[in-house]
């Protein structure tokens, strides 16, 4: 496969920054056209849509906006998408003057995404539609607008029919341009520049220009094209003729050759340009500016992924589009943030789930060297905004894939074009889901407009394999738990990317002892999931589990984690009541969980990763153990205490387990004896399965004699589906002792433990010489079952956290008093470096750590300051939940608070936010025009206060 280009910014690259409140447009060219808009919520009069309507009680905005971000949080409302008020309808309306002697041109308006379902309306008039909330699109404005005179355009937005499982955000939150062209111009995404063939030598470029004639009479047009290289230099130029009739359009396709090209690559992503000059009737008529880069890849259905000749692991995550505090808002230095992190951890790949990302997300990942998976839809229905049924998806998807392959093929970053989500089977073609004409057709929708990448979908149905619906695809994508075994074997020629991997779920700063006692385990009181990354949701893993099984299965060209960041909504395991995710690798607020230095450490090898865990404030706890984890790049790390050696750990040293006191002893059971031998035979596919469907059916085995017992554990039969057990003990098989009682409450929780098989632990401090479980809660219709009963006299460890031995250094009993951990990493004998965790007193004051010191003036650029409560020694407080309230004087404004708390409900516009486990975060937007120092104080009953200082500059 070659490589391939991008289109820096389409339509004429002349962008005119208009700070008046009633822009003059009029030179041709593109207008940033985001100031001075009123918005409004709700229905409106039938005049909304004409001049003379009175905004002037409207909300002054400036675009990207975000209706709903602002809140209330109401808890009422599905965690799903985020408890946030964004289903409804809101108008958006603004007045803009067109010079005169514009008159005769051409004027439309590019929304980079609106949500949802936007009519344009132009002087009155209706002048276009969009039916996808996630693509951009054109509106042709000439037709209604007046040059000389006030023109108004207001937009009706309405999200009540847009379906989703996260949270969407609500009104025009991304940007809008005016294009304003002559008659005959460059078509809207109208250059295309590939790279048929690159060699060290050589390089092709082939720059198609597909220019348009409004006019009713034919002319001659030329494209005349120059090559720069990434200095600037001219490297090539050609030129190319036509005859174009009037109301025709017409591709003018030229090649040129670049010798000794330099290659885009990972974190040496170099950019070439294509200038493209426009003349119609030997005249200058536009002007078109397109970055591309030079890059061979191709994905091997044996070896995995290829760039520029090697082998290269996709170390990916998953994101989606909202920037947390900032709500849907599409924010340049947001993402640039986020995608920074990501690299620092070591992120070569990103896969906008489950749909086009902003544009200037694919400018970025171009310039910073981070391939994209680029999305279309999730699922194919209300969530793709395809309300029509099964009969409109053909013409939905045709649209919506034709303007996102048109807008993004340029980009050297992309080079997957993916046709959706977790979309059901139909190989009857009824329904909403795949079938071979649907994929098929679906693909032809992309080929139409490129043909360098593959096309490929994200799946999660390994049986659908069955049927034969995915030849058409180039490749595919599988989500979870090695479900991509099936394609393997029935499509050995197809190759495969793990299109999501992990889904563990974890809150930042929150342990809870003693440890999971199996990854759906959640432990806790609170609806928080402890941070000791053994916590996944029933179809998903620890990292761990994925890093092993890439290693395994090179044929896959890499994983890509579901999530970089937490994003609002889909709060799985606390799905009704927290209002945000736990899936990130960094929180809501930005700050990185302790994942990020477990994929650090592994992604990046060669960097010196050394993080320690939990914090050592644990003062219900001295005297008894608390498990100490590293990650690290090193092999090995030797962990003190006070000074005190606790020893060193190495990598790969999975600690031996101690002998199951119940394998092959006697049992016996409710019901279905035979079977009973089945628990305790050491063989987890063979399984005791109770006669009778519900409550009471009980195991039991007799140890034989007496023994210390420190771990029962219990593996559910595959199949059972267990609401609640008990696991009791006793001596003399009379007289019980309930060790450990199982019964989920209602709601959220119970839905996560009834999925069964997953091995159960049960730590307890007794002496027995037999053990029984009792279902007290079998689901309704479903079967009570163990595949395997563990009773042993030390404590026990699932085996499925064996692998996190291989990735983490792990001290289990650490006996905790208080003072100073810390740990001494080494790698091949050689010390790299050292981490330490303290015990902290209470806050005595806050500390401000801004990200950056110097802004620009432009009012979207960010300031994320971080928040931080300190003892009197500077030590962190990983405790404190104080609540700080900030001032902000000069040329800034509060943007947004958060703490990464998911079930705070606290609004994110606020001046004070309350610390979460002792961090928040503050971020702060320019004013534009106005630059100056910013000067941020942060106060707090009882502690000293803090104060910062940075600058925005012009
Ligand atoms: C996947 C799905 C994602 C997200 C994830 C959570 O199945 O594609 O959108 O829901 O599960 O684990």
């Amino acid at each position: 496969m070659a490589c391939y280009p991008r289109i820096w910014r389409l339509g004429i690259a002349v962008l005119a920054l208009l700070a008046a409140p009633v822009g003059v447009f009029g030179q041709r060219g593109e207008h940033d056209f985001n100031r001075d808009w009123r918005f409004a919520r709700g229905e409106q009069p039938g005049t909304v849509r004409e001049a003379m309507f009175d905004d002037s009680g409207w909300e002054a905005v400036r675009l990207p906006h975000d209706w709903a971000i602002a809140g209330p949080f109401d808890a009422s409302l599905p965690g799903g998408t985020g408890k946030l008020p964004w289903r409804g309808v809101g108008w958006y309306r603004k007045t803009f003057d067109l010079d005169a002697a514009s008159a005769g041109d051409r004027v439309y308006f590019d929304f980079d995404g609106v949500m949802a379902f936007p009519k344009v309306y132009v002087n009155g008039q209706l002048a276009g539609e969009w039916d996808y909330g996630y693509i951009s699109f054109r509106v042709d404005a000439t037709p209604y607008v007046k040059f000389g005179e006030p023109n108004v355009i207001a937009v009706a937005v309405d999200t009540r029919e847009h379906g989703s499982r996260w949270y969407p955000g609500a009104g025009i939150y991304r940007k809008v341009r005016m294009a304003v062209t002559a008659p005959v111009h460059i078509d809207h995404w109208g250059t295309f520049v590939t790279t048929p063939n690159v060699t060290d030598r050589r390089a092709t470029v082939r720059v198609r220009t597909s220019v348009r004639n409004h006019t009713d009479a034919g002319t001659d047009v030329e494209a005349a094209v120059v090559v720069r290289d990434p200095g600037g230099r001219r490297v090539v130029s050609a030129a190319k003729s036509h005859s174009l009739p009037g109301g025709a359009t017409a591709e003018l396709d030229q090649q040129m050759f670049v010798a000794n090209p330099k290659r885009w690559d990972i974190g040496k992503p170099v950019l070439y340009t294509v200038e493209t000059t426009l003349r119609a009737g030997g005249e200058v008529v536009g002007r078109d500016e397109t970055t591309f880069g030079f890059r061979t890849f191709r994905f091997d259905a044996n070896e995995g992924f290829f760039l520029n000749g090697r082998r290269v692991q996709l170390k990916g995550v998953n994101l989606h589009h909202d920037h947390g505090p900032l709500g849907g808002v599409f924010n340049l230095s947001a993402m640039k943030r986020q995608l920074e992190i990501m690299r620092d951890m070591g992120v070569n790949a990103l896969r906008t789930s489950h749909n086009p990302p902003a544009p200037e997300v694919l400018d970025l990942c171009d310039r910073m060297g981070i391939f994209v998976w680029d999305e279309a839809f999730d699922k194919w229905n209300a969530t793709a905004d395809n309300v029509g049924g099964p009969e409109a998806i053909k013409a939905h998807a045709g649209r919506q894939i034709g303007n996102l392959v048109k807008r993004d093929r340029n980009h050297p970053s992309v080079f997957v074009w993916s046709i959706g989500n977790e979309i059901r089977n139909s190989p009857d073609n009824k329904g909403d889901g795949k079938s071979f004409d649907r994929l098929e057709s679906m693909r032809k929708s992309v080929l139409r407009h490129d043909t360098t990448r593959p096309v490929a979908i994200g799946c999660h149905i390994p049986e659908t394999v069955e049927h034969p619906i995915y030849e058409p695809l180039d490749m595919t994508g599988w989500n979870y738990t090695r479900r991509y075994a099936r394609i393997r074997e029935m499509y050995p020629e197809k190759p495969i990317l793990y299109s999501e991997s992990a889904s563990t779920v974890s809150t930042r700063g929150y342990y809870v002892l003693p440890l999971a006692s199996s990854k759906t385990d959640y432990p806790g009181d609170e609806l928080y999931v402890s941070s000791y990354d053994l916590s996944a949701v029933p179809w998903a893993d620890i990292p761990d589990v994925e890093f092993d099984l890439m290693e395994r299965d090179p044929f896959v060209g890499g994983e890509f984690v579901w999530t970089g960041f937490d994003y609002l909504g889909e709060p799985t395991p606390f799905i009704r009541e927290a209002r945000s995710s736990y899936f990130g690798i960094v929180d809501l607020a930005g700050i990185p969980k302790d994942r990020y230095y477990l994929y650090r450490s592994y992604w990046r090898p060669e960097e010196t990763t050394v993080h320690i865990l939990p914090h050592w404030n644990w003062t219900e706890r001295v005297g008894k153990t608390v498990p100490v984890f590293v990650y690290t790049n090193g092999d090995s790390a030797e962990l003190f205490l006070n000074g005190e050696s606790l020893g060193l750990r190495r990598k790969g040293e999975v600690p031996p387990k101690p002998e199951n006191l119940a394998r092959g002893k006697a049992v016996t059971a409710s019901s279905a004896m035979e079977g009973s031998a089945n628990a305790v035979d050491g063989d987890g596919s063979s399984a005791w399965t109770a006669d009778a469907a519900g409550a009471g059916q009980w195991l039991e085995v007799d140890l034989g004699g007496e023994h210390p017992v420190r771990s029962v554990s219990v593996t559910p039969a595959e199949g059972a589906r267990l609401a609640g057990y008990r696991v009791q003990v006793s001596i003399d098989g009379t007289s019980w002792e309930s060790a450990a009682e199982t019964i989920p409450p209602a709601g959220s929780r119970a839905m996560m433990r009834r999925r069964g098989p997953t091995e159960d632990v049960h730590h307890m401090e007794a002496r027995a010489r037999y053990a029984r479980v009792e279902f007290t809660q079998v689901e309704k219709g479903a079967i009570a079952g163990i595949s395997e009963l563990g009773v042993y006299a030390a404590a026990y460890e699932p085996e499925y956290y064996d692998v996190t031995y291989k990735y983490r250094l792990r001290w289990n009993d650490v006996v905790y008093e208080p003072g100073q951990l810390k740990a001494v990493a080494y790698k091949d004998g050689e010390k790299i470096g050292a981490a330490t965790v303290q015990t902290a007193g209470a806050p005595a004051r806050v500390r401000l750590t801004p990200e950056r010191t110097q802004l620009a003036a432009d009012g979207e650029d960010l300031a994320y300051i971080l928040v931080e409560a300190l003892d009197a020694n500077g030590t962190l407080c990983p405790l404190a939940d104080n609540i700080i309230r900030f001032e902000v004087d000069g040329p800034a404004q509060i943007a947004a608070v958060g703490s990464g708390d998911p079930m705070s409900l606290a609004p994110y516009q606020a001046d004070n936010r309350e610390l979460f486990f002792g961090k928040a975060m503050l971020i702060l937007r320019s004013v534009e025009g106005e630059p100056g120092t910013i000067r941020i104080r942060a106060h707090s009953v009882g502690v000293e206060s803090a104060e910062a200082a940075i600058s925005s500059v012009r």
